[in-house]
């Protein structure tokens, strides 16, 4: 039914056939939904484009050559990840204010700061530190709790939903604020944000997309069907209302429900793709942006989070010419 997956099932094939039959037993459950197909109508369409303007490998890679590739990937991700980052010499608050990017040093590790960026390395309760300044885009990538983080010890602490109900957000948005929340394929989590927390924020009528990951080839992940793995994460978008009601403001522009996303995934745990260029028709032509769990910077906007320059020492950008490692780029 969803021949894009072929590859997949081939190459999960055979891995199972060294998985242990208890293993066996749990095999995905296969799900059928109204969004997977209306995800599976627009990956096809934006697939078939790329191939028509030839922007994507052949698909056909044996097993062996995928599983060689994506472990080369996940090696150079493990020596990103393992940088020294001893972030007690490295200041709470910087400011890079020239127009075109810099070095940090802190120790014996130098840091890339992009043009007119800036940074806050803290934990989200001291959110209060950047109250002098109001942002027209905010986006947050908590640091969900699920089986991932889990299974990889704690590559990070996490937080609750209900904690994050109390961040002050109002107090951070010029009018028409646009905020873009990364969450999780978590059914409760997902109602919990849409019923509560964003509310609370006073947004009223949140859309969510989608951020589908394929290989170079162009085939999905995972199956789109499993149940327990997704081969997408879903972002909800919305305006902070500036009138009482729950009406929208005259200022919001209208946010297209269901838009997909597609990329070559980081082989770097829980790395997101940069948003800026999507985001560009939903927000003012010269705006502030702030990103709240941040681990990388972006050239303009403010960062905060407790590993802000997790993904900014030279080292990542030195070896591979200033981009981010190319195993585990974005394609
Ligand atoms: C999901 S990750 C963000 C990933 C990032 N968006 C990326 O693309 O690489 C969440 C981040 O929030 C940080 N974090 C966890 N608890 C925090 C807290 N209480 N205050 C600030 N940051 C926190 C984690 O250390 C982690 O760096």
């Amino acid at each position: 039914m969803y021949p894009l997956c072929q590859t997949h099932r081939q190459v999960a094939k055979s891995k199972q056939s060294k998985k242990s039959k208890k293993k066996n037993k749990n095999l995905p459950v296969k799900e059928n939904s109204e969004e997977n197909a209306v995800i599976h109508r627009k990956i096809t369409c934006l697939l078939k484009a790329a191939r028509d303007l030839n922007i994507l490998k052949s698909p056909d890679i044996t097993a062996e050559e995928w599983f060689e590739n994506n472990y080369e990937a996940q090696k150079a991700a493990k020596e990103a990840l393992n940088l020294s980052n001893d972030i007690s010499i490295i200041p709470e608050y910087y400011y890079n204010n020239n127009s075109s990017s810099t070095v940090l040093n802190c120790g014996t590790e130098k840091y890339v700061l992009p043009a007119e960026s800036r940074f806050h390395l803290c934990d989200i309760s001291s959110i209060i530190t950047l109250k002098d300044k109001k942002y027209d885009l905010i986006v947050l990538d908590p640091p969900w709790e699920n089986k991932s983080v889990r299974r990889r010890k704690k590559v990070y602490g996490t937080l609750c939903c209900e904690s994050l109900t109390d961040l002050p957000i109002e107090d951070l948005c010029n009018p028409g604020c646009l905020i873009v929340m990364w969450v999780t394929n978590n059914t409760n989590q997902l109602n919990f944000i849409k019923e509560k927390v964003f509310p609370k924020w006073k947004i009223f009528n949140p859309v969510m997309w989608h951020w589908v990951k394929i290989t170079h080839g162009g085939l999905l992940i995972h199956p789109i069907e499993w149940h327990h793995k997704k081969p997408y994460e879903n972002l909800l978008l919305g305006y902070v209302s500036s009138s009482t009601e729950n009406a929208d403001s005259l200022s919001e522009k209208k946010i297209e429900p269901n838009k997909v996303i597609v990329s070559v995934p980081s082989s770097i745990h829980s790395h997101k793709p940069p948003l800026v260029e999507v985001l560009k028709p939903y927000i003012p032509q010269h705006p502030l942006c702030l990103e709240l769990f941040a681990r990388y910077l972006l050239p303009g906007w403010t960062s905060l989070g407790n590993e802000v320059l997790k993904l900014q020492n030279i080292k990542m950008f030195e070896k591979n010419k200033l981009t981010l490692i190319p195993k585990v780029k974005f394609g």
